[in-house]
């Protein structure tokens, strides 16, 4: 059976395919490399010793998607991943992102209808939920109005989706991710942010490593316990296996509706300065920290209810905030040749 993944050598992808192949799965990455590298593609055969298919594509191509899938007219499943993801930069180039992200997912659909593809899992975000009113947050929680264009991407991306399958033999599982953070225990895949990063984890390992010379903990003023704003960091391994649980659902018939949401997270909240804790224990290194003020637009805490995503999909997190960040320093160290 061959799955397409799209965004297939960006972060979360590269782990899903090395978990795809893993359940004997032929994996088709298709991704334009706007933020990932095409080494990507040598780690992941070089953990799983098995080959996989590479196709750089625009998937925001009509033109250039329309003609891989004609290519490959035997898929049997699509992960679809590919999307422009940096939240302050939605802010400053709105149509760039909705074009990117939206126009991907519609040449997609398309493609799905024309070469009778009946199955696609989608990577949502719970930037949806905004700042929940009840704790822990449900898939049924009201979605809030978005933040940004980068999160209006993710609404009207399930939206669109859901209006596809209400009128053709379409199915959809949509993950709603928490906070992704962590790499491959071979350290061979993890996250690459191009540039400064905005994401809390990164930030840390690229101060510990020395590129950066403290980390900036936006606020300590939240009701929160320690004062710091709580998320729910989910090990991007187990996020991964979640995927593939999803593909073999809809292959198996076994989706309850034609569309189906599920929060993909631990269930439990961290703040930062226990992230910060976790990082200190595990690594060793007693990181250089200011606490400053508020970052604009941040959320108090949220944390996932995890019950449907245990109950219909039986799958649940095996990885602790202790093997993320142990396994985000690890990979940080191999980037940096250490
Ligand atoms: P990533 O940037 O590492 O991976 C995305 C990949 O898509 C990159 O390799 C990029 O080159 C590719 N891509 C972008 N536009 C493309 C296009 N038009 N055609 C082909 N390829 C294209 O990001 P990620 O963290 O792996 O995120 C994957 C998905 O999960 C995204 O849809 C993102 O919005 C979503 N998501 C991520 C997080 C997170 O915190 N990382 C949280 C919630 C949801
Ligand atoms: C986590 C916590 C920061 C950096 C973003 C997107 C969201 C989703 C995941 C895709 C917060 C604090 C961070 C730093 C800090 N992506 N922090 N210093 O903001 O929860 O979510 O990524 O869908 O849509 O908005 O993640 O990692 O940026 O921040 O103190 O240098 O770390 O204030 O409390 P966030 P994050």
């Amino acid at each position: 059976m061959k799955i397409l993944v799209t965004g297939g050598t960006g972060y979360i992808g590269s782990h899903a395919a090395v978990e795809l192949q893993k359940k004997g799965f032929e994996v088709i990455i298709v991704d334009d490399l706007s933020n990932s590298s095409i080494e990507v593609i040598g780690n992941i055969t070089k953990i799983t010793g098995i080959k996989l298919v590479f196709e750089k594509i625009d998937l925001s191509d009509r033109e250039s998607t329309r003609a891989f899938f004609k290519q490959y007219p035997d898929i049997g499943s699509i992960i679809h991943f590919a999307a422009f993801k940096a939240v302050g930069e939605s802010v400053e180039q709105p149509l760039r992102y909705y074009r990117n992200n939206l126009g991907s997912l519609m040449n997609i659909l398309e493609g799905m209808e024309e070469q009778g593809i009946k199955d696609i899992v989608f990577s949502s975000s719970c930037t949806v939920y905004g700042q929940p009113d009840i704790l822990p947050v449900t898939e049924d929680a009201p979605i809030k109005a978005a933040a940004s264009p980068y999160g209006n991407t993710k609404q009207i991306s399930e939206e669109m989706i859901t209006d596809v399958t209400r009128v053709r033999d379409v199915h959809c599982v949509l993950l709603r991710y928490f906070n992704p953070i962590g790499a491959h225990e071979s350290a061979l895949i993890g996250e690459l942010p191009l540039g400064v990063p905005n994401n809390l984890m990164p930030y840390i390992t690229q101060t510990a490593i020395g590129k950066r010379d403290f980390l900036r903990v936006w606020g300590n003023d939240y009701q929160t316990p320690d004062g710091t704003p709580i998320r729910d960091y989910i090990h991007v391994v187990d996020l991964a296996k979640a995927h593939v649980i999803a593909v073999e659902r809809m292959l198996a018939g076994k989706s309850e509706k034609k569309i189906e949401a599920f929060n993909l997270g631990t269930g439990i909240g961290y703040s930062v300065l226990d992230v910060i804790r976790s990082f200190e224990k595990t690594s060793g290194i007693k990181l250089a920290y200011k606490i400053l003020k508020r970052r604009p637009g941040d959320i108090e805490k949220v944390w996932a209810d995890t019950a449907l995503a245990n109950r219909d999909l039986g799958w649940k997190t095996e990885r602790n905030l202790d093997d993320m960040t142990l396994s985000a320093w690890n990979w940080e160290k191999r980037l940096a040749g250490l």
